[in-house]
């Protein structure tokens, strides 16, 4: 009796163990589906405002990889940036290119809807936009721009961080 009793008792403790395993394991496959693609930079070494940007991917949960190279236009014609759309760093996520100082919304919601497109990009360094907050200067407005080899649109609009 006290034998059967034993054996039972330790039964429940496997089967609980059991399920607490398999909660956590459901727990992590759920927390995989969340995480965000990595994300490579290419950038000048010699340049600030990329790292900037880089602090703003992080900040946006991106995991970040760095790359430093003297001269990154080669990489942005090799990837079909535009050269009107051309910035200082470019990035690679998933399949898609990201030039310059895109807000981290905008590459979330590129990667939700998986648009047919090379990438988006911002051009030039738009005062305020992440990674270009100068102290005292009010963030103008700017547009994120999808592209492909054959057509450039509106994919947002933007003023700093905050699509308008
Ligand atoms: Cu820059
Ligand atoms: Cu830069």
């Amino acid at each position: 009796m006290h034998t059967k009793f034993t054996l039972t008792r330790r039964q429940l403790l496997v089967g609980t163990a059991h399920t607490a395993l398999a909660a956590s394991a459901i727990t992590e496959a759920a927390a995989a589906t969340d995480v965000l693609p990595r994300v490579t930079v290419t950038r000048d070494p010699n340049c600030g405002c990329c790292i900037a940007w880089v602090e703003h991917m992080r900040a946006s949960g991106f995991p970040v990889d760095v790359v430093e190279i003297d001269d990154v236009v080669p990489l942005k014609v090799k990837l079909g940036v535009p050269e009107a759309l051309m910035s200082c760093h470019t990035s690679q996520v998933g399949s898609y290119v990201v030039e310059g100082h895109v807000p981290a919304d905008a590459v979330k919601r590129l990667l939700a809807e998986r648009p047919d497109a090379t990438g988006i990009a911002v051009a030039g360094m738009p005062i305020g936009s992440p990674g270009m907050e100068i102290k005292g200067e009010a963030p103008r407005p700017y547009e994120v721009v999808i592209f492909s080899n054959d057509r450039q649109n509106v994919f947002a609009r933007f003023r700093g961080t905050r699509q308008t």
